[in-house]
């Protein structure tokens, strides 16, 4: 089988967060460090290599676990064990990179942040990419279109000509304002989780929203009204219909439908 496009062998090993690959355990009881306990588990995986398949398909693989594995962990049993074709990506593992979101049993979820034992185990688990973006290969989407929206709105401060000779001060409470939207990672969940999205892949996205809303309300900075009138756009906040579906995927707990809101009203009273 071709296999030409493996994003996660680039970070697999060598890098911070990478773990090696674990040696398969032969011992029942979870004989890896740490166990407290080991079940078999199936995952059902939506497949798909463009170059050799004709459409995509569901395959099952059964892999023991321990109650402390992720889904992650599952999907390196596989590629380790059983099937190196498997094609996904991460790099931290540990929630902070934003590389593994999936769709887990119908939910976008980062893959490294889910407990395989809180997924009821005792039947299958199913694994899919999001949705809304090009598979590239299993589990990879082609993010480019997600961050050509992110580009748009000009995620950086930007400030005039005439730069201050200490440094740009701000209270806390301003701050706070735009605290929420500053803990995005980039990992799609909440765009690839949007109806809107889904059927009109022109709509800018809840993460362009969120990352265009960490500036334009951020006192520093001067381009807000440069980034509203970019929003302003047919494709732009008002096609959000307040579906939520981005609030409930945000792995990060940001309220994004409530930063749409915010972005929304800037746009009305031109206060920001
Ligand atoms: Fe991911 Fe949340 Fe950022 Fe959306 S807002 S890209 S779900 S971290
Ligand atoms: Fe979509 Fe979130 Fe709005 S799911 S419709 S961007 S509230
Ligand atoms: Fe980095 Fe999951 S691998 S967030």
């Amino acid at each position: 089988m071709a296999n030409e496009i493996e994003p996660e062998l680039a970070s697999a090993e060598g890098t911070p967060g990478g773990a090696a690959p674990r040696e398969p355990q032969s011992d029942d009881a979870g004989g890896r460090p740490g166990a407290v306990g080991a079940f078999d588990v199936t995952l059902r995986i939506r497949r798909l290599n463009p170059e050799s398949d004709s459409g995509a398909y569901w395959e099952e693989f059964t892999v023991r676990a321990n109650r402390t594995d992720r889904v992650l962990d599952a999907l390196h049993t596989i590629k380790w064990e059983t099937d190196g074709s498997l094609t996904f990506r991460r790099s931290c593992a540990h929630g902070i990179c934003g590389s593994d979101a999936m769709r887990i049993n119908g939910k976008n979820r980062l893959a490294c942040k889910v407990l395989l034992k809180d997924l009821d185990p005792g039947k299958p688990i199913t694994v899919e990419p999001i949705k809304g973006l090009p598979v590239v290969k299993d589990l990879v989407v082609d993010m480019e279109p997600f961050f050509a929206s992110y580009r748009e709105v000009m995620p950086f401060l930007i400030t005039g000509p005439n730069a201050p000779t200490s440094e740009r001060r701000q209270s806390p409470e301003d701050r706070a304002r735009y605290d929420d939207t500053t803990k995005c990672i980039l990992c799609a969940a909440c765009t690839s989780s949007c109806p809107v999205f889904w059927t009109d892949g022109q709509y800018f996205g809840p993460a362009a929203i969120v990352n265009a809303h960490r500036f334009i309300f951020d006192s520093r900075d001067e381009g807000g009204a440069d980034r509203l009138e970019i929003l302003n756009d047919k494709e732009g906040v008002w096609r959000c219909r307040t579906v939520f579906n981005c609030t409930e995927a945000c792995p990060r707990g940001i309220e994004v439908t409530k930063a749409i809101q915010e972005v929304k009203r800037a746009m009305i009273t031109r206060a920001f």
